[in-house]
């Protein structure tokens, strides 16, 4: 086994056309190729998913507990108040989890400032774009 999920939640269809000026004009079908690029010399393989559905994340993270090596998780919006996220994180423990963000968090609005992921994630990587998807992947492979 050596798959990693890369879950994406609320609106990251919606890269590329939802707010450049903070998210850029790539779409999440060029973030899924740079994760696969990515993860190929890391001798990784990726499993690339994203629903706006909260209880799709649910079960896709119950499902890599079982599945895979560990998640990267940008779970949008969710990120600030999912605690079934935050439980299904908890349940799939030992697996790792690294949480992704675009944009900085912590320099836009207060309500984005908390993560019901943070608490338990390996750790958390925001504000460097597509960027961070391929920082993620590298820190799940140093960690595994
Ligand atoms: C996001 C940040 C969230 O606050 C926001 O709701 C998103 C995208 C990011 O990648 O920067 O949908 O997770």
């Amino acid at each position: 086994m050596k798959t990693v999920f890369v879950l994406n939640g609320p609106n990251l269809n919606m890269l590329g056309k939802r707010e450049p000026g903070i998210y850029g004009t790539g779409t999440l079908d060029d973030i899924a190729a740079s994760c696969r690029a990515a993860a190929e010399p890391l001798g990784l393989e990726v499993d690339f998913r994203q629903s706006n559905h909260e209880g799709d994340l649910v079960s896709w993270i119950q499902e890599a507990g079982g599945n895979a090596l560990g998640v990267v998780l940008n779970a949008g919006a969710y990120t600030h108040t999912s605690i079934a996220i935050h439980d299904a994180i908890r349940a799939s423990a030992p697996m790792p989890v690294v949480e992704v963000h675009l944009s900085n968090i912590h320099a836009r609005e207060e309500f984005r400032h908390k993560s019901m992921v943070a608490p338990h994630a390996l750790g958390m990587i925001c504000g460097f774009g597509p960027l961070g998807y391929t920082f993620a992947l590298q820190a799940l492979a140093a960690r595994i």
